[in-house]
C-alpha cells in the first residue's frame, strides 16, 4: 500500500503561480461537476525531481471533455475535442495548453492496434503507463488537494535512480518505449532496472521496433537527439543492439564521436554568440547519418514514412549538408567567397553539421562566415547602377554578385571601387552608355 503524502506546496512551489491557479480551478471546477480530477505523467515526475514541466496533463474520472469545455469557457480559451479518445485540449490565447484525458483501462486486442477506451479509475489508468515513474498522479479535486497518488513505487525509482517498467508485456504494448526508456535514462542519469532490461533485451531479440509506425520512430529519435546526453542515449542504444531499427547501417563509431564532440564546442560558442536558438537536433540528425548515401536516405525516409514537405525539407538540409562538405574538401583555395557560396542557403543548422564533420581546423571559417561573410553585402545597388547610364537588364545581378564576390576576397572595400567594377564589367560586356 503506497504511503499517502500531500505535495501542494511543492506543486506550487515548481511550477508558476498562474499554473498552479490553473491546477486549483481545474480541480473546484470538476469537483462542482462531481467528477475527480488528477495531474499525471511527466509533469508529476518532474515535480518531484524539481524540474520545470509546463506539459500540463490531467486525466478525469469521468467526462473529460465535458470539463475541459466548461473550463475553456471560464477561461475564454479554445477548446477541441477528440471523440474516439475521450480527449480534449485547452488552449488559451498566448498558447499554453493544458490536455485532459478521460481515465482509462486499455485492452490490447492486438499490440499494434489503437486501444479500445472505457472509464476506469485512475490505478487503472496508471497502470497502463511507461514507467513508474511517469505513472504517478496528485489529485486536484477535494480536500485531498495535492494528494500524491504512487501506486506503483515511482518515488523510490526516482530515489534510487531506476527506470523500471510496471509489468512484463510494457515493451510489448508499446515496443517505443524501448526509446523511451533510453532517453528518460540518459535524461536523469537514471539506470534501467535489471527486470525492465531484461525485458528490454528481450524486445529487442523479439524486434518489436520493427512494429512501431515510422512517424513514432522518427519522433522518438528527434525527441532523443533533442536531449542534451544524446550521445550517451546512441551509446545506450549501440549496447542493446537498437540502433538497426533505424537504419542497419547505422553505427557510432570513434569518428563520428569526435564529430559530436567538434558541434559540441560549435554550438556553445554559437549560443554565446547568437540569440537566436538552433534545433540541434537537425544538426545531430546530419552528422548520425552522414554516411547514408541518397539511396539509403530514402530509404530511412520511407522507414519514418516521412512524405510531402517534411521530406522536402529534411531531405534539402541532409543533401546540402553532404553537399557542402563535399565541396569544401575539394577546395583549393578557402577564399571567403567560395566558402558564402557554399554555405549560403544553408541551414544553419547544416552550416554548422558540416563544418562539424569537416573537423576543428575548419571552426575558425565557421565562425568568419557567421559573424562576417554572411552579412557581406554590395553598397552600390540597382539604383547606383541605373544613375551610371547602365540599362537595367540580367546584367544588373551578374555586376552585384560579382561585387559581393570581389569584396568579400578583399579585392575592393569602398563604394568607389565598386563602382569603378560595374563600370569595367558593363565595358567588358559592350553595353554601351
Ligand atoms: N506514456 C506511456 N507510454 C508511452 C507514451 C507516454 O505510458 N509510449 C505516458 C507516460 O505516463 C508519460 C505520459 O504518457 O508520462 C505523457 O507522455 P509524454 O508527454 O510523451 O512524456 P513525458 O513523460 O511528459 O515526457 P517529456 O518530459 O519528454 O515530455
Amino acid at each position: 500500500a503506497q504511503k499517502l503524502k500531500n505535495i501542494s506546496s511543492l506543486v506550487k512551489t515548481c511550477l508558476p503561480d498562474r499554473v498552479s491557479r490553473i491546477l486549483e480551478d481545474i480541480g473546484r471546477l470538476a469537483e462542482s461537476m462531481g467528477l475527480n480530477a488528477y495531474l499525471v505523467g511527466g509533469v508529476v515526475r518532474d515535480i518531484l525531481m524539481q524540474n520545470t514541466n509546463m506539459d500540463i496533463d490531467i486525466v478525469v474520472e469521468g467526462d473529460a471533455p465535458a470539463l475541459a469545455k466548461r473550463f475553456a469557457a471560464m477561461k475564454k480559451a479554445k477548446v477541441s475535442e477528440h471523440f474516439k479518445f475521450k480527449t480534449a485540449v485547452v488552449i488559451f490565447r498566448d498558447g499554453f495548453r493544458v490536455d485532459f484525458a478521460t481515465s482509462r483501462t486499455e485492452y490490447y486486442t492486438n499490440p499494434a492496434s489503437a486501444p479500445e477506451v472505457e472509464n476506469a479509475s485512475i490505478r487503472n489508468d496508471l497502470y497502463r503507463r511507461d514507467f513508474s515513474i511517469n505513472a504517478m498522479a496528485v489529485k486536484l479535486t477535494g480536500d485531498d488537494f495535492g494528494l500524491l497518488l504512487d501506486f506503483f513505487g515511482g518515488q523510490k525509482d526516482i530515489i534510487d535512480k531506476k527506470i523500471r517498467v510496471l509489468h512484463s508485456l510494457s515493451f510489448v504494448d508499446d515496443p517505443s518505449r524501448c526509446l523511451r526508456g533510453v532517453r528518460f535514462a540518459v535524461r536523469y542519469g537514471f539506470a534501467v532496472g535489471p527486470h525492465t532490461e531484461k525485458l528490454l533485451k528481450h524486445a529487442v531479440s523479439l524486434k518489436l521496433l520493427e512494429r512501431v509506425v515510422g512517424q513514432r520512430m522518427y519522433l522518438e529519435l528527434k525527441y532523443i537527439l533533442s536531449e542534451d546526453s544524446y550521445v550517451d542515449a546512441l551509446l545506450m542504444m549501440k549496447k542493446y543492439d537498437m540502433l538497426k531499427f533505424f537504419h542497419e547501417k547505422l553505427a557510432i563509431d570513434d569518428f563520428k564521436l569526435d564529430r559530436f564532440a567538434v558541434l559540441k564546442k560549435i554550438n556553445g560558442w554559437y549560443s554565446f554568440q547568437f540569440e537566436d536558438k538552433l534545433e540541434l537536433w537537425i544538426s545531430r540528425f546530419c552528422i548520425l547519418f552522414a554516411d547514408l548515401n541518397r539511396q539509403e536516405m530514402k530509404r530511412l525516409a520511407s522507414r519514418f514514412e516521412i512524405t510531402g514537405r517534411l521530406y522536402d525539407e529534411l531531405a534539402d538540409t541532409f543533401y546540402k549538408f553532404k553537399h557542402a562538405v563535399w565541396q569544401v574538401r575539394r577546395l583549393k583555395d578557402v577564399k571567403a567567397s567560395a566558402i558564402t557560396g557554399i554555405f549560403e542557403g544553408m541551414k544553419t543548422e547544416a552550416v554548422t553539421a558540416a563544418v562539424a564533420v569537416l573537423g576543428q581546423e575548419y571552426e575558425w571559417l565557421l565562425k568568419e562566415y557567421l559573424t562576417v561573410y554572411r552579412f557581406v553585402t554590395p553598397s552600390v545597388d540597382g539604383n547606383d547602377l541605373k544613375s551610371m547610364g547602365i540599362p537595367p537588364s540580367g546584367i544588373y545581378g551578374e555586376i552585384l554578385k560579382e561585387i559581393k564576390r570581389a569584396k568579400l576576397d578583399h579585392e575592393i572595400s569602398s563604394k568607389e571601387e565598386e563602382l569603378d567594377l560595374a563600370e569595367r564589367i558593363a565595358r567588358e560586356r559592350g553595353i554601351k552608355f
